[in-house]
């Protein structure tokens, strides 16, 4: 195996289950109503699973990076996903993708930061490539986490919705995966949860939202100045889908409008490690965004954990 100097992506994809589930619908559920959640949180729709697991969603979007990056899946070293909602302890997800996939002998392992997740494992499998341990990798973040949503809630059972997106990276001697800013506010860890074997998502939004919108704009600027990139050169900027208003916020303090900006959460609600993915594959997939241009991506939330690259479009 030759150690590459990093890392660029070479594929996308994703997978959102047909379901969709409406504002109108929820309304019908519980005490709430469209104009609520467009104008609090900006979702108009979102996905919903049906039989599709974690891991179905998750080979599905994987197939789909692969086949965009030209390889097969033999030809991959690495498989990492990231998933807060892995149902299963043992298999882990990756090995059931490596699984269905019919790959034989990859390393295979899962990540769970929650919404920052896709982040985390897109810089561990860039690390792993850079040590030599990997040539290339299939990098996936994939939630079901409708199963955690407590139906009665209103403030919550709003926001969340189900899917999956990938990237293949291979090795390069350009690095197209900048460095990562990493870490997290563990002392205020549970201000998001699922926790206990009967888990529901619950979280204290406004703490969350606070944090999102003060904390964030300076590790978006940490992870442009270490790749180089000014904000205001930015191609696009994909952060965490949670709500439109954070969204909207870091944009504006990181001075980026001029860019093109992920709001994918107006069709997809919060899809957690899934959610940057999902809305990178979909900025592509639509042209918005020259083939070399740099991108930011910024994960955040459960935990209270953060994460944020500059990476190259395919
Ligand atoms: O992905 C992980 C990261 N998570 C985040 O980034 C989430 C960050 N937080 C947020 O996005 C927002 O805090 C929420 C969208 C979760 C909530 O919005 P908010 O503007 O902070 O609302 P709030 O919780 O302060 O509630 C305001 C009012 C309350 O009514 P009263 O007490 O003022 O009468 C709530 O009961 O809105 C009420 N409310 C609703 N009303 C209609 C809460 N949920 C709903 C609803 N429909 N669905």
């Amino acid at each position: 195996m030759r150690n590459w100097q990093g890392s660029r992506i070479a594929g996308l994809g994703y997978y959102q289950p047909p379901r969709v589930l409406t504002n109108k619908e929820l309304s019908e559920r519980v005490d709430t109503d469209d104009a609520w959640i467009r104008s609090r949180v900006g979702i108009e729709r979102r996905h919903v699973a049906d039989t599709e697991s974690v891991a179905d969603m998750a080979t599905r979007a994987g197939g789909r990076a692969l086949d965009a990056a030209g390889l097969r899946p033999a030809e991959v070293d690495l498989v990492v996903v990231a998933t807060c909602t892995s149902v299963d302890r043992v298999p882990n997800v990756a090995s059931r993708v490596a699984a269905e996939l019919e790959m034989e002998g990859q390393a295979a392992y899962d990540i769970n930061t929650a919404c920052s997740g896709f982040s985390y494992a897109l810089a561990t499998a860039d690390h792993a490539i850079r040590a030599g341990a990997a040539g290339s990798a299939l990098v996936i973040g994939a939630e079901r986490l409708t199963d955690y949503v407590d139906w009665k809630d209103r403030s919550t059972c709003i926001l969340f919705g189900d899917g999956a997106g990938a990237a293949v990276l291979v090795g390069a001697d350009e690095p197209g995966v900048g460095p990562v800013v990493w870490g997290g506010a563990a002392q205020r860890g549970s201000a998001i949860r699922i926790e206990g074997t009967s888990a529901r998502i619950e979280q204290d939004g406004q703490t969350v939202f606070h944090w999102a919108t003060t904390a964030l704009t300076p590790i978006a600027q940490e992870a442009c100045l270490r790749a180089g990139v000014k904000p205001e050169e930015l191609a696009g900027f994909v952060p965490h889908q949670a709500n439109l208003r954070i969204i909207n916020a870091i944009a504006r303090d990181l001075g980026v409008e001029e860019a093109v900006i992920a709001r994918d959460i107006v069709s997809s609600g919060n899809t957690s490690a899934a959610s940057t993915p999902i809305a990178l594959a979909k900025l592509v997939q639509r042209g918005e965004v020259p083939r070399g241009a740099p991108v930011l991506l910024l994960g955040f939330g459960g935990g209270l954990t953060f994460a944020g690259q500059v990476v190259n479009c395919p």
